[in-house]
Order: C-alpha cells, then structure tokens, then sequence
C-alpha cells in the first residue's frame, strides 16, 4: 500500500453510522478498568477534517452538520464497530533473516544458550540484517508495515538493535526513516544499539556502551533518526550496574528511554523507574515487589504476551499489575526469535484469556495506554482533536472483537482521516 505524504486536506469527512463507537474518552491511564466503563456512542457518526476528529454523535445529527459543510460521506451498509486505531509500541520489524531453526531446536528441547552456540539466536539474525541492503530490509519493513496497517494498527513502533556497530545501526534507522515516508503508517523509530554486545567487539560491555554514546548517539541526533532509546537488561545482555550510567547520559542528550526489563530475571524494571523511562516491556519475571514499585511509578508496563507464545514461557502478570494500579500496555514484541508471530490483536485477545483481563482492560492496552508507552497524547482515543485514525469491525457488538481472539478482522482502517485500507476493494 503506497502512500503520498499526507494531504493538506481542508475538506470536511464524515464517517457512520456506527452500530458502536469505542472512544476511550475519560478512561483513567492507570488501574483495572470494567467493561461497563466503556465510553460507547450507540449510532454514531465521527466528523474528520485536517486527520483530526472534529466531532463525534448521533449520526442522524450529525449528518446534518456533516452536509452543512459538504463534507464527503463514507456511510456504512452493514454492522461496523469503530475503535481507536491500533498501536503497537514495541516490535523488532526491520530485519532479514529466519530464525525457524531456532524455533524448531526450542521446541525439541535445546537451551538459549545452546541455540546461540550453534549459529542461532540474535547474532544469527544480526549478521543476516548486517548483509542485507538497505533496498532489501525496506521491502521488507513496509511488507510487514503493510500487514499491520491491515489488521488495524495505524502506529507502530519499530527498533533497531540487529545492526550493532555504528554503520548497521545507522542503515537500520535510516531504512525505518525512509519506509515512514513511503507509508501512511506512523512509525516510531527506536534505537536499541543496546540489545547485547556484538560478537565482533573486542572490549567489555561498558566499552561497547561508550562507543554507542560517543560514536553512535551524535550522529543519530544529528540525522534526526531517532529519539528514543532502549537497551535489553539482563544477565546475558547488560547488566543493571552497567547500563544505568549509559542511560542516564542518554537521557541527558535527549533520549527518551524504554527498556527490555524483567523477562527472564528481575533487575531491568526497577532501572526503568530509576531512569524515569517511558515503559518498561516484558515483565515475564517480575515479582511483588516489582509489580509494587511499577505501579507506583509513571513508567508503562508493558506486556509482551507475543515473546510468551513463541517461548512457551509465562505470561507478564498483567491481572496484578493493573490491580496494583499500573497502567497496563500490550505490544507483540514481533521478532524473529522470541515472537515471531507478530499480530497484535490475537496475542491480547490471548492474554485476556490466560490473565482475566476485562475487555475493557485489552483494548485500552493496545490504544491509548499504548500511546502513553509512546509519550504520545494526539491518539489512541476518539476525542476532538485527537488524529483520526480508527479501525472498523464488521460487526455488531464490541465483545465480538477480542471473542473472535483476533480471527475478526478490520473491515476498514483509517489513519489521519484517510482510509487506508477497505477489505471491499
Ligand atoms: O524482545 N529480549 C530481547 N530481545 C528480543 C528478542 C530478539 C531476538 O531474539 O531476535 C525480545 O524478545
Ligand atoms: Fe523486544
């Protein structure tokens, strides 16, 4: 799906009627959530101009303002339940490679680490991400981007972090920079040069930090490639004593900070609070005090149930943390060792189901308490002002949605006012 840069459209859009209109309006960003909470418009028309929401009501009244102004007018003939657009904040989707070898040793019982001894693991797919050009991993970024945008997500971010030395990193966050101009998805782009130390580096682990930070950092500062910065916290990647100071000097330059925390062992989510990241993402092994310390942080948890599927591991414990009082995201982690699945909607449907989520709880996990994970406060919710981007499902009632457990589909997507996919056409 191509897209032209977003049009300076000044024409009114008006889109109805909605059996139901999910807005999100008021929802608090932490804390469980009941589905009878859920702010519902019954008939509901939206009224776009610009990619921003103007309005939202009754569509039969609606209509009426709508044709005041001569907006043009996409009516719905069947059933359509419209939620905010979906948002994925945390994905591994530019990379070349396959990694089913790996897939297929876990599951005959072979370790981690006896996978990366044999070829496998990150390294595998670094070396293939290295070789590729920049042409390659494009076509395959927005291929993947594609998919997404059609089962609804309309922001996605994605990290680098299969480059690891200044040059790979650099094409990888350059190539994730040019598919954004070549699609109507918004893609938030996230440096992870920190997801383990390259097999190649001759140096300790701080050394091969310090070179992220006075090599690499500036100049990605410099191309204005990115903003964000993750880095993996764990035994087998970095330490909490060693990544700390790296972040806190990113920080310093600029970086917001998100952080792979807590999957295996405990450590990284309590650098996230003391860092002030953005979110922590995994949380598989957080414990009582962890998910105590989370909830009492401005720092998003985010569960990752996609990296749990294709381990065959624990889920994050979403239930206690919202109990707690965490704001609760959800993101599919799609990669292509631990998730390689990649569908958003289905693995929160999933989570749902093994956590007790409320439906309410789910959607809001992977909208506007995903737009937090982000930092972003312009979507994620149908309210005036906000972008217009919306996913419809040909459907009657909203539990249909995760019911199906992501086998219900989009019918139509809408990113910025625009529609950017039609399963009619
Ligand atoms: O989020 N945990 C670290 N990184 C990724 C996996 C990356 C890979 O295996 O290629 C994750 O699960
Ligand atoms: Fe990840």
């Amino acid at each position: 799906m191509q897209h032209s840069e977003t049009h300076p459209d000044t024409t009114h859009l008006f889109i109805g009627p909605f059996s139901q209109l999910l807005t999100m309006e008021g929802l608090p960003l932490k804390g469980p959530l009941l589905d009878s909470q859920i702010p519902i418009v019954p008939h509901a028309g939206i009224l776009i101009r610009g990619g921003k929401i103007i309005k939202v009501a009754d569509y039969a009244s609606l209509k009426e303002e709508a044709l005041s102004v001569k907006a043009s007018i996409h009516e719905f003939q069947g059933p359509a339940i419209g939620i905010p657009g979906l948002i994925d904040a945390h994905t591994h989707s530019c990379f070349d490679g396959s990694r089913a070898r790996d897939y297929a040793l876990r599951n005959s019982g072979s370790s981690y680490l006896e996978i990366a001894e044999a070829g496998g693991g990150i390294w595998d797919t670094v070396q293939h991400t290295r070789n590729a050009s920049g042409e390659t991993l494009e076509k395959l970024l927005l291929d993947r981007v594609d998919r997404f945008l059609r089962s609804g997500i309309t922001t996605l971010e994605v990290k680098s972090g299969y480059g690891l030395n200044t040059q790979s990193e650099l094409k990888m966050l350059r190539v994730i920079r040019s598919a954004k101009r070549r699609t109507a998805m918004d893609l938030i782009p996230t440096c992870l040069a920190a997801h383990t130390v390259p097999r190649d580096f001759s140096g300790s682990g701080t050394d091969y930090l310090e070179e992220v930070l006075e090599e690499l950092l500036p100049l990605i500062r410099e191309e204005g490639l990115a903003s964000r910065l993750d880095a993996f916290v764990e035994q087998s990647a970095f330490s909490p004593e060693e990544i700390t100071p790296f972040l806190m000097a990113a920080k310093e330059r600029g970086f917001e900070l998100t952080l792979h925390a807590d999957q295996f062992t405990p450590g990284g989510s309590e650098v996230a609070i003391k860092c002030g990241a953005l979110s922590a993402d995994h949380l598989e092994a957080s414990g009582p005090r962890e998910i105590k310390a989370l909830a009492q942080s401005q720092v998003v948890a985010t569960a990752l149930p996609g990296a749990s599927i294709g381990l065959g591991c624990d889920f994050a414990p979403a239930r206690s943390l919202l109990d707690a009082g965490a704001c609760l995201a959800i993101a599919s982690d799609f990669n292509p060792g631990s998730a390689p699945m990649g569908d958003l909607l289905t693995q929160a449907a999933i989570l749902g189901t093994f956590e007790k989520l409320t439906n309410a709880e789910v959607l809001a996990g992977i909208t506007f308490r995903a737009a937090a994970a982000l930092g972003l406060n312009d979507r994620g919710r149908l309210i005036p002002g906000m972008k217009a981007d919306l996913a419809v499902f040909p459907t009657h009632h909203f539990n249909e949605i995760l019911y199906h457990q992501g086998q219900l589909r989009p019918s139509l997507v809408w990113k910025n006012g625009e529609c950017v996919y039609d399963k009619t056409l």
